[in-house]
């Protein structure tokens, strides 16, 4: 890895849209939304924990979070994480990233939904297996993690003879001080790692929520870290909107936003990225979307969607933009061979790396697009590995905090989340939500 290198950002097809001197105009307005979110000014600047985070780990809490990692990677037959939203996606999309799609890799999670078929083939897969269970959780009151981890206890407790076997095997990952998981593990002796007050959900990847179960899967929590931390300072040091590609790539979201372009398509073109994709859409969802505004998130993975939705993108409504996520490197090559007959037609390829193919499969995807009307840019990783990762984290945090904050919202908060929890409540008899269980029963 040649750290010298950087995540780097291509607006070439966003030309009849967005240029440089567009983007210069937006100079005043980007240092005003970046001096406020540097200074801590901003709207929900409670839960900007996360902008200093790779500066701040503390290198104890992180040493008694390797050893764990450890003790999990060298006992466990299985990690079954329990989460759901940001106290799920971060590890989830760092592991799918970085492990080949065919090593079976020894995590499970749980709690990211309530699928009564996938918690009954979880339970009965892992019931003779040897598993530690990673409860993640906030707030320690959100629902789906909740009736996980109760489930899961209640069958420990009947596959484990030995309470302290069960106690050895579960980790709480909560709030110091607040909420019914943290009280549990008080009384229970869990072991406990902390997420910082001010660190909201989807900006927690580097907080024990994300980097216990990467590290006890065997990845580089340090370079992923390291990778943050060279963004965090970038993003420190340089304020203009035409050099920082991270502000870039925030005022061009922005500026694509207010010529119509509502929905942003993240598209890549290695299965790889699915779930970062799955990460980028939570985080500039829930970011963003309030208060009747902001660029709806969307995802695909070319070449196979571009047999499917790619239709809708490049001839549908014109409401899109796209933005590219590219790997300049792949980890292994694949040589097109050469036949004899020619049966297939695809000796033109012959020789060729399948890389290549893929790269311009990309290219001319970007062009078709472009001049179908979907304003395009590339961000390119210039490998696949815990470095680059960390950086297009903070890249992508940083960003939606400048784009959010351009809209004139509060980039930090969810309020939006709460509508369906209240209804699922009155709906399942929970004290206290009789009046709207009566209103959502009479309509
Ligand atoms: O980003 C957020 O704040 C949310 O997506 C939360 O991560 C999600 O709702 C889970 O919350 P908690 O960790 O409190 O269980």
């Amino acid at each position: 890895m040649d750290i010298n290198k950087n995540i780097s950002l291509n607006i070439e097809l966003l030309k009849h849209y967005i240029n440089h001197k567009v983007l210069k105009t937006m100079q005043t307005k980007v240092d005003s939304v970046n001096k406020s979110l540097q200074n801590g000014a901003c709207p929900g600047n409670d839960y900007l924990g996360w902008m200093d985070l790779p500066f701040h780990i503390n290198q104890e809490e992180l040493d008694k979070l390797l050893k764990v990692a450890d003790e999990i990677k060298n006992n466990a037959d299985y990690l079954i994480c329990i989460g759901i939203g940001g106290s799920y996606l971060g590890a989830k999309a760092t592991i799918e990233f970085l492990s080949s799609p065919f090593k079976k890799e020894k995590i499970l999670f749980l709690g990211h939904h309530l699928g009564s078929d996938y918690i009954a083939d979880m339970l009965d897969y892992v019931k003779s297996k040897n598993i530690y269970v990673n409860v993640i959780s906030k707030s320690g009151t959100t629902t789906e993690p909740g009736i996980a981890f109760r489930i899961i206890l209640d069958k420990m407790k009947s596959w484990f003879d030995d309470p302290k076997k069960i106690k050895q095997r579960i980790i709480a990952t909560t709030d110091k001080q607040r909420g019914v998981l943290r009280e549990l593990a008080d009384a229970e002796g869990y072991r406990t790692f902390i997420i910082p007050d001010n660190v909201g959900g989807r900006f927690s990847v580097l907080t024990p929520v994300g980097l216990l179960p990467i590290a006890a899967m065997g990845y580089d929590v340090n370079a992923l870290i390291e990778g943050a931390k060279s963004i965090a300072r970038l993003c420190k040091e340089n304020n203009s909107v035409l050099d920082n590609p991270v502000l870039t790539y925030a005022v061009s979201r922005y500026l694509l936003y207010q010529h119509g372009k509502k929905i942003e398509v993240l598209s890549s073109f290695d299965p790889a990225l699915q779930y970062i994709g799955e990460w980028w859409k939570q985080l500039y969802g829930e970011s963003e979307g309030k208060e009747g505004t902001g660029v709806f998130p969307a995802g695909t993975i070319f070449t196979t969607d571009l047999h499917s939705i790619g239709q809708y993108i490049q001839d549908g409504e014109r409401i899109l933009f796209e933005t590219f996520l590219n790997i300049a490197q792949t980890v292994k090559n694949v040589k097109i061979p050469d036949t004899n007959e020619n049966r297939d037609g695809l000796n033109y390829l012959a020789g060729m790396e399948l890389a290549e193919v893929n790269y311009q499969a990309y290219r001319g995807t970007a062009l078709a697009h472009y001049s179908g009307g979907v304003p395009n840019m590339t961000i390119t990783l210039p490998e696949k590995n815990e470095y680059y990762l960390g950086q297009l984290f903070y890249f992508f945090e940083y960003a939606v905090a400048i784009s959010g904050l351009l809209l004139g919202i509060n980039p930090f908060n969810q309020p939006g989340v709460e509508a369906y929890k209240q209804n699922m409540f009155a709906l399942l008899g929970r004290p206290g939500y009789e009046d709207l269980r009566k209103n959502l029963l009479s309509s």
